[in-house]
């Protein structure tokens, strides 16, 4: 099945999370990639309020990680424990999660990676298949650590890059892109005015180099855009 594309447009960032925890709760992953980000954060908790969902089913993985420890205000991690992963029973053994409090970027990444390889049990040079990769976009066009101009754009052979970001002065972790197009579903979740001009030329131009989230294009998987109106309003309806 080649992959397919939807846009759906919601009237605010609230409406975009609960149709997120809709749409996790009919799919039913096994295994997931969460994002960061405000409208990942107020998902969370509206799944974290649902108890039809199979908790010890599901592994939890993160598309990007900050290179700060698990602690730390802007880890992810942190986020998605706090909002969703202590809320409901999931076992510790299901949340995987970036070692960032490495001093050594690329060897929490390669760390990273080998948990990924042990929990999906893949042989080498496989990709995992995620049921459900959820995303977010900078209004830069970046999604997961994956910034414009940045080296893990090119990168085709591993799971997972520690990415230096010189406009952040930071390396960041992340999931490559052959690993985020080879999921069953991508999620991306948008909204606001300030992403109104870069989700125009992701979805309806052809850029030179492209913008990071313009190459997410899942091969086999669908790709949903969940964005707002105030996000959608330069989009030709
Ligand atoms: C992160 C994210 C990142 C995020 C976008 C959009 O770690 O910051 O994974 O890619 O999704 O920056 O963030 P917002 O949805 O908060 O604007």
């Amino acid at each position: 099945m080649p992959g397919t594309r939807e846009i759906r447009i919601f009237p605010d960032t609230a409406a975009i999370a609960a149709a997120a925890a809709d749409e996790f709760a009919r799919l039913k992953p096994a295994t997931v990639a969460l994002s960061g980000g405000n409208t990942p954060r107020t998902m969370y908790e509206l799944l974290a309020s649902r108890h039809n969902i199979a908790w010890d089913k599901i592994q939890f993985f993160f598309g990007d990680e900050r290179h700060v420890p698990p602690d730390d205000p802007d880890s992810n991690y942190r986020m998605a424990h706090e909002s969703l992963l202590t809320r409901v029973p999931i076992p510790e053994a299901n949340v995987h999660r970036v070692k960032t409090e490495n001093p050594d970027a690329a060897a929490a990444a390669a760390d990273y990676a080998v948990e990924i390889r042990n929990a999906f049990r893949l042989s080498d040079g496989r990709f995992p298949r995620f049921d459900l990769v959820l995303l977010g976009m900078g209004p830069d066009g970046h999604t997961a650590s994956l910034f414009p101009g940045t080296a893990a754009l090119e990168e085709k052979k591993s799971l997972v890059a520690a990415n230096w970001v010189e406009k952040m002065h930071t390396f960041r972790v992340t999931l490559t892109l052959p690993v985020l197009n080879n999921a069953s579903n991508v999620l991306f979740m948008a909204g606001g005015a300030e992403k109104a001009a870069v989700l125009k030329s992701v979805l309806e131009e052809q850029h030179d180099p492209p913008f990071p989230s313009q190459l997410i294009q899942p091969a086999s998987g669908r790709l949903v855009w969940m964005v707002d109106e105030a996000a959608a309003k330069l989009l030709k309806r």
